[in-house]
């Protein structure tokens, strides 16, 4: 039996990004086994070309057309793989979508992602930025993944501390960066499970529905409400989430900051250092609902970039660089993209 050839030349990824940015990949592949990976990878037409690893999409900027062979990531399969005394084990493939992954979890009675809840995006690209919201990361539910290695062709193990998670950053954006496909992600799901409320728009929002000991569905609903109140639907309208990690200060500059802007939001660290709210900066520097051409930021959370229609990888660059030139002047305080730029060279 013949297989159709799993490669395609010159294929749009408008839709496969959720900023709405157009660009062609010059080959493109949708790999949902280690055999159609090992057929792409040894197939004479792409040998020395760049490669992109491509999840849902939603933490990228396509600055130009990618010269290269994008590899969309479609591993399938959720499983419970195996039970302690303490937890469930959970594995899920790196091209399941996340918010679907986190409510099936739910309602199969494993707990522990609720708070992840809505988040756009494949479960495989939930590890690399370390997805965080309502008080929790990925990370804290993390207990391993296998990838292929792009490089040397052959499948990895890693565990927890392989990882080196930090705030929306991991190995796999650092000395990993483009070389692996993440093709199945393993949770550990805690038996004992205490809701994480602490944040307070869910404890807001639980409590304006009267809910004094949420059960983790109920939580979930409760993200789900807050997500659709404050965030942009990608469906509706291009974006890629919170354009901006909240920069981390140490107390000496925080002490600077809070003299001179009372009111500043601020989350102390472990390490002593304080993290700011990128979103109060760029709302005090006069870019909430602001544009510049086709790119602003969102009138309900300023630090999420939109896409208002027609914008290009350029227009992202410019509107990006011009927040973070105004919140520099204003607050001394340098911001730094959340998603990572590929593609084509940029003016
Ligand atoms: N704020 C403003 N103006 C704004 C936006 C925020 O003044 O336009 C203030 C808020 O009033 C609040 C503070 O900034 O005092 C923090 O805002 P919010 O609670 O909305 O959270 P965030 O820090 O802006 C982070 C994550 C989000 C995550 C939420 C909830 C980052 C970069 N962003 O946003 O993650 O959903 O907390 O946990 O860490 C994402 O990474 O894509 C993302 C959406």
């Amino acid at each position: 039996m013949t297989h159709p050839d799993p490669l395609r030349q010159n294929v749009a990824l408008d839709a496969l990004n959720t900023l709405r940015l157009p660009a062609r990949a010059a080959w493109f592949a949708a790999i949902d086994s280690v055999d159609t990976l090992r057929a792409v990878l040894d197939d004479a037409r792409i040998q020395g070309l760049p490669r992109l690893v491509l999840g849902g999409g939603s933490n990228l900027v396509l600055a130009g057309d990618f010269p290269g062979l994008v590899l969309q990531v479609a591993f399938h399969g959720r499983s419970r793989v195996q039970e302690d005394a303490d937890a469930f084990y959970v594995r899920v493939g790196g091209g399941e979508n996340w918010h679907d992954f986190v409510r099936w979890t739910l309602e199969m009675g494993w707990p522990g992602l609720e708070n992840l809840s809505l988040i756009p995006g494949t479960a495989g690209a939930a590890p690399v930025q370390n997805i965080g919201a309502y008080g929790i990361e990925v990370c804290e539910h993390f207990y391993s993944l296998r990838a292929y290695d792009l490089e040397t062709g052959k499948t990895v193990g890693f565990d927890k501390a392989d990882c080196a998670f930090a705030y929306r950053d991991s190995f796999f954006k650092q000395q990993g960066a483009g070389r692996y496909l993440i093709a199945a992600v393993t949770f550990r799901l805690p038996k004992r499970w205490t809701p994480i409320t602490g944040y307070a728009d869910v404890a807001r929002q639980l409590a304006a529905q009267g809910i004094a000991v949420p059960t983790p569905l109920q939580v979930s609903d409760a993200v789900i409400a807050i997500r659709r109140a404050k965030l942009p639907d990608p469906a509706e309208i291009g974006n890629a989430g919170s354009f901006f990690k909240n920069p981390v200060v140490d107390a000496a500059e925080y002490a600077r900051l809070a003299a001179l802007h009372p009111g500043l939001p601020h989350y102390p660290q472990a390490d002593g250092r304080e993290k700011l709210a990128a979103g109060w900066l760029i709302e005090q520097a006069g870019w909430k609902g602001r544009r510049l051409g086709p790119v602003g930021c969102f009138e309900r959370q300023a630090l999420v970039l939109v896409n208002h229609g027609g914008a290009t990888g350029a227009d992202v660059r410019a509107t990006s660089n011009a927040v973070r030139a105004d919140v520099r002047a204003r607050f001394g305080v340098e911001l730094e993209p959340e998603p990572v730029f590929v593609g084509g060279p940029l003016p």
